[in-house]
C-alpha cells in the first residue's frame, strides 16, 4: 500500500499495551488499496458470511445486506455513509487505529463511528491483536443500522465521557460493558442464541466456539454483574452474556451510572470464567482448555 498507518506511541490501556495512532480522522484512501488488500476483504467476507449462517442474529446479516457490503471489493465509506445517515443518522469516520478513550467516546456520543482504514495482511487472516478495517467495517458497522442498538452505542459514548472524568475505576467498569455487549455479546432469539458482538462476528474460530463449545459460560445479561467481571484480552472469552433483546441494553443504560460505580467499588470483582450465585445460567462452562492468560 502506498500509505501506512502512523503509529505515534505505544500506551498501556485496558486492552493491553497497544499502539496509539494519530487521533485525527482521515479520508479513506480507497484508490490506494491494492489488489491483495481487496482480496483479503473478499476472502474474509466470504468465509465469515458462511460461518455466520445460523449463528449471527438476523439483524446483523440483514443490515449488512442493506449496506450492500459484498465480497467484490472493500466498501467505500462514502457509500456506506449514505445508507447509515439515512438509516440512523450515524456516520463512519476513517481513523488510523485505536483511539485514546476520550476521543473515542466523543465520536460515539456524536454518532460517529471510527473505522480503521487499513486492512490486515494475508498472513493475518485468523488473528490480529488490534482492530483493522475488517473488524470495524464488517463487524461493527452493520449493527449501527439497528435504531435501538445505534442509540445504545451513543448512550455508551456519553457514559464514557462521564466515566472518563470520574476516573480509571469507573472507566474500567464501563469498558467491561462495551466488551461484553458490543464486542462479545450474544442474544436470545426465537431460533436460539445468536451472535451480535463485533469481536465474535469478525473471528471465524470464536463464532463457532462462543455458541457450540461446552467450555465457556453463557449467562443472562446483568449490568452490575458485567461491570464486576474481568475479561480476556488474548484468548476466546470464558463467559458470554446473553441479552433478550436490544431494548434491554438501552434500558440498562438509562440510569446514571455514578452511584453504581460508587457502590461497586466496595464489591469484589469476578474472574472472567467464574459463575456467581444469582447468575441466570444458560450454560455452565466446563472450563476445558482454559489457559491462564491476561485478564483485565
Ligand atoms: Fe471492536
Amino acid at each position: 500500500m502506498s500509505t501506512t498507518p502512523r503509529r505515534v506511541e505505544h500506551q498501556q490501556t485496558d486492552r493491553g499495551y497497544v499502539p496509539i495512532y494519530t487521533t485525527a480522522t482521515v479520508e479513506q484512501p480507497w484508490a490506494d488499496y491494492t489488489r491483495t488488500e481487496h482480496e483479503v476483504w473478499s476472502t474474509l467476507f466470504r468465509r465469515q458470511r458462511e460461518v455466520l449462517k445460523g449463528r449471527a442474529c438476523n439483524e446483523f446479516i440483514e443490515n449488512q445486506e442493506r449496506f450492500g457490503m459484498s465480497p467484490d471489493a472493500i466498501p467505500k465509506f462514502q457509500d456506506l455513509n449514505k445508507v447509515l445517515k439515512a438509516g440512523t443518522d450515524w456516520e463512519i469516520v476513517g481513523v488510523e487505529g485505536l483511539l485514546p478513550d476520550e476521543i473515542f467516546f466523543d465520536h460515539l456520543a456524536n454518532r460517529r463511528f471510527p473505522v480503521t482504514w487499513w486492512i490486515r495482511k494475508p498472513e493475518q487472516l485468523d488473528y490480529l491483536s488490534e482492530p483493522d478495517l475488517f473488524h470495524d467495517l464488517f463487524g461493527h458497522v452493520p449493527m449501527l443500522l439497528n435504531p435501538v442498538f445505534a442509540d445504545y452505542v451513543q448512550a455508551y459514548g456519553r457514559g464514557g465521557v462521564k466515566a472518563h472524568k470520574l476516573g480509571p475505576d469507573a472507566l474500567m467498569k464501563l469498558t467491561r460493558l462495551y466488551w461484553y455487549t458490543v464486542e462479545f455479546g450474544l442474544i436470545n432469539t426465537p431460533e436460539g442464541v445468536r451472535i451480535y458482538g463485533s469481536g465474535i462476528v469478525s473471528s471465524k474460530g470464536e463464532s463457532i466456539y462462543c455458541l457450540e463449545s461446552d467450555s465457556p459460560n453463557r449467562i443472562g445479561f446483568d449490568l452490575e454483574r458485567i461491570m464486576r467481571t474481568k475479561y480476556k484480552i488474548d484468548t476466546y472469552q470464558q463467559t458470554y452474556f446473553v441479552i433478550d433483546g436490544f431494548q434491554q441494553l438501552m434500558d440498562a443504560t438509562q440510569p446514571d451510572f455514578t452511584p453504581i460505580y460508587a457502590r461497586l467499588k466496595e464489591q469484589p470483582e469476578f474472574a472472567a470464567g467464574s459463575v456467581q450465585d444469582g447468575d441466570r445460567v444458560i450454560h455452565r462452562g466446563t472450563g476445558e482448555g482454559w489457559v491462564k492468560s491476561e485478564e483485565t
